[in-house]
């Protein structure tokens, strides 16, 4: 299965940071967002990586590509975990493609852009705002390689979701299901979709958190889909139309997710990344312990 992850956004919310470079370049520790997303493909079985991206945005495709002068430089001066850092962007055995997508119109439309890419089959899909942590440690598997699973063995969509707070529902996808229950790693089938509803319409708190496995019907319907919230072309008002005649999963995620789209979120999960990671976690510490408020 490929996997195509939307990448021409402005990244507004990141600005000034955004200016000029890309949103999914920013770092959290020592490698840029994306990378984070690409290796999460990666390590879900994903060969075939399809970008969907923007003219002013080459920085992320340099970033997967080889950099012959770079890599001369550091063998030379026998800097050898540097330069395996620097190869290891881009697994010698993953794809990374490009489409544009010349004009913002939405997250539904992104996707289509690379429906001749993707051959209209089923593809995966991870927006780059959100990390995932990588692991269910009990099953030794990632979030998504399950999603991949499920939707193999059963032919349904799979979205993953995660509870939000009341007052956030309005920032998200959110589905409408039954089972208010939903275990990690659980599934259950959706009734509805809706794009950012209003706190006081919203159908639960089960939030679209930026990964989807979506079956081949998803292409024509993207085709006619008419814009909605925000006057953008929504996946999510795509989906909610699938699952009228495909049922469409909702996946609870394991662990959690990691909004790093907006300041607040990106803040946050940098420190807790920094504090989780052996070659961080004494500095991060010893700066918390002694900072003075
Ligand atoms: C997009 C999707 C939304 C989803 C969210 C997850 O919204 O349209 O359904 O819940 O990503 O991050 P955006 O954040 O681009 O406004």
């Amino acid at each position: 299965m490929k996997a195509i992850i939307p990448v021409a956004g402005f990244g507004t919310r990141m600005l000034p940071a955004s200016k000029s470079i890309p949103k999914e370049m920013i770092t959290i520790l020592d490698k840029p967002i994306i990378q984070y997303v690409i290796e999460e493909a990666y390590s879900a079985g994903i060969r075939e990586v399809i970008l969907v991206t923007h003219a002013s945005k080459p920085a992320i495709e340099n970033h997967f590509d080889v950099n012959f002068e770079l890599e001369y430089q550091l063998e030379k001066k026998g800097k050898e975990d540097i330069l395996s850092s620097v190869k290891s962007t881009c697994p010698p055995d993953l794809k990374i493609s490009a489409v544009r997508q010349a004009k913002g119109y939405g997250l539904g439309h992104a996707i289509l852009c690379a429906k001749e890419a993707a051959n209209g089959k089923a593809v995966a899909v991870l927006l780059p705002d959100v990390l995932v942590n990588h692991y269910i440690s009990k099953l030794d598997s990632t979030n998504l390689a399950l999603m991949i699973r499920n939707f193999n063995q059963t032919g349904q969509g799979q979205v993953m979701v995660e509870r939000v707070a009341d007052k956030d529902v309005e920032k998200y996808g959110i589905a409408d299901l039954s089972d208010a229950n939903l275990k990690e790693g659980g599934r259950v089938r959706v009734s509805g979709f809706v794009e950012k509803p209003a706190r006081k319409e919203t159908p639960s708190n089960y939030a679209v958190v930026g990964r989807y496995v979506l079956p081949a019907e998803i292409w024509p319907i993207l085709e006619t889909t008419l814009p909605g919230a925000g006057g953008e072309i929504q996946l999510t008002d795509a989906i909610d139309t699938l699952l009228k005649n495909s049922p469409v999963d909702a996946f609870h995620i394991s662990g959690k997710s990691h909004d790093c789209g907006n300041k607040e979120g990106y803040v946050s999960t940098f420190i807790e990344f920094a504090l989780l990671d052996e070659r961080f976690a004494q500095v991060s510490k010893r700066v918390l312990e002694t900072i003075e408020l």
